[in-house]
């Protein structure tokens, strides 16, 4: 039997712009952490980068036409700040901001609502250099660097995220120095986490500051913990991922506190008043959602957390992630009560890597990313049946694209993307989205 999402659901799909811009070199933007992290020996599987990625800063046109043909409500991109800002603080580049609005007018065009996040991991890498996240001092910078893009694209743009992800950000980033700028450390990654949070809270007052008439909110992703075992250390190792994961970001920005067993830790980086800045009442809640995490404890990692395969026979995609749509349920149903409460969620990423293949007759038939879309939309209808009021849903991605550490090989895309030709192609989960999003009924299976 069909079942249909509420009126005025909203559509969308999410990209960034170091996964698909390219044009690292052009038009003037500055070089950012991820440059500089590619560049680096083993970093990035196959020595890649996103140098020329999709190339999407030249080919904007046809991936805005293929937003169009999807009859998608909302389209989620971020702006690259070393692009605005080459320098990271002053100068501004006239022709980012150029960019932006010609992308952002195209896709109003096309009748969609563009939503920016302003920070999904491309540092300017001159702040690196003086301490990024590490530094208090970025955290200024970043609104000044939020202010000015509101003042150029506010009149256009209604919806603003300060930040994806930012636990992503600041534990691979600056904890477990996989991610750019590849710092190792406990208190490194406490110190990110900080000034992070302050930054989301300097950013939203100095947009609010700006216009008065935005939706302002920040992403964050929720990836359920539970112990690997029932032995204690993993308990505890458990307790402590959730707290880093899932709740070093919406707790202090919500709730005006950090997360137990951290709290006492990250209590001397703040100075006084820095609670009040960083709690600001959002206009929406949003999150990404993946998978679940089975945690043992890894006593070589700098907060003695790890995570397990997960268990034989569980269903898989290609990045080993569990397929979990239960999960993504709960998850919303605990987003009502600790955070949201009435605001509007919004998950803002969902979706999943295979390994595609073009059919000899041009086709790509990926059933599996059919399967999961129809799964983890099944969780979604049942939160909203059981009142979460869930505003949207954004599919992780638009078109293939860089996947960080993996580079090029994991494919998340609705629509296929040919690195030799950079040809575009969609897939036949681009179709089943668009039946969705142009208002067809919704079949389980
Ligand atoms: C999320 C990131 C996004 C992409 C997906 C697969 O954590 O926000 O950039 O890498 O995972």
């Amino acid at each position: 039997m069909a079942e249909t999402f509420p009126e005025g659901f909203l559509w969308g799909t999410s990209t960034a712009a170091y996964q698909i811009e390219g044009a690292v070199k052009e038009d003037g933007r500055g070089p950012s952490i991820w440059d500089v992290f590619c560049g680096l020996p083993d970093k990035i599987e196959g020595g890649q980068s996103g140098e020329i990625a999709c190339d999407h800063y030249h080919r904007w046109p046809e991936d805005v036409a293929l937003m169009r043909e999807l009859g998608l409500g909302a389209y989620r991109l971020s702006t690259a700040w070393p692009r605005l800002l080459p320098e990271g603080r002053g100068r501004a580049n006239e022709k980012g901001f150029e960019f932006y609005e010609r992308l952002v007018d195209a896709v109003l065009e096309a009748g969609i609502e563009p939503w920016i996040c302003l920070y999904h991991w491309d540092l300017p890498q001159a702040l690196e250099d003086r301490g990024g996240w590490q530094n208090r001092d970025t955290a200024f910078w970043f609104a000044e660097y939020a202010q000015s893009t509101v003042r150029r694209l506010g009149d256009r743009v209604r919806h603003w995220a300060t930040f994806s992800e930012p636990n992503v950000a600041s534990v691979l980033g600056y904890g477990e120095g996989r991610h750019a700028p590849g710092i190792r450390g406990r208190a490194s990654a406490l110190k990110a986490i900080h000034v992070m949070n302050l930054a989301h809270g300097l950013g939203v007052a100095a947009i609010r500051a700006e216009r008065a008439d935005l939706m302002i909110g920040d992403i964050y992703n929720f990836h359920p913990c539970e112990p690997a075992s029932e032995c204690e250390e993993d308990e505890i190792a458990a307790r402590m991922l959730d707290a880093l994961w899932n709740r070093s970001f919406p707790d202090p920005q919500l709730l005006g506190k950090y997360p137990e067993p951290l709290a006492a830790e990250i209590a001397p980086l703040a100075a006084p008043g820095d609670f009040d800045i960083i709690k600001q009442t959002p206009d929406y809640f949003a999150f990404n959602h993946y998978t679940r995490m089975r945690v043992c404890r890894d006593p070589d990692h700098p907060f003695e957390v790890g995570t397990m395969p997960p268990p034989p026979g569980a269903k898989v995609t290609d990045m080993g992630w569990e397929i979990a749509p239960e999960a993504l349920y709960a998850v919303l149903l605990e987003v009502k009560e600790r955070y949201a409460g009435d605001l509007p969620v919004y998950i803002l990423e969902n979706g999943a890597a295979f390994a595609d293949s073009v059919d000899a007759d041009g086709q790509i038939r990926d059933a599996d990313r059919i399967a999961y879309l129809r799964g983890y939309l099944g969780a979604v209808l049942d939160a909203i049946g059981k009142g979460v009021p869930v505003g949207g849903y954004f599919v992780w991605s638009l078109i293939d694209n860089f996947e960080w550490t993996f580079g090029y090989g994991k494919r998340f895309g609705l629509v296929h993307v040919d690195y030799q030709t950079l040809d575009r192609r969609p897939k036949d989960s681009f179709h089943f989205y668009a039946e969705l999003a142009h208002g067809a009924g919704f079949e389980r299976e």
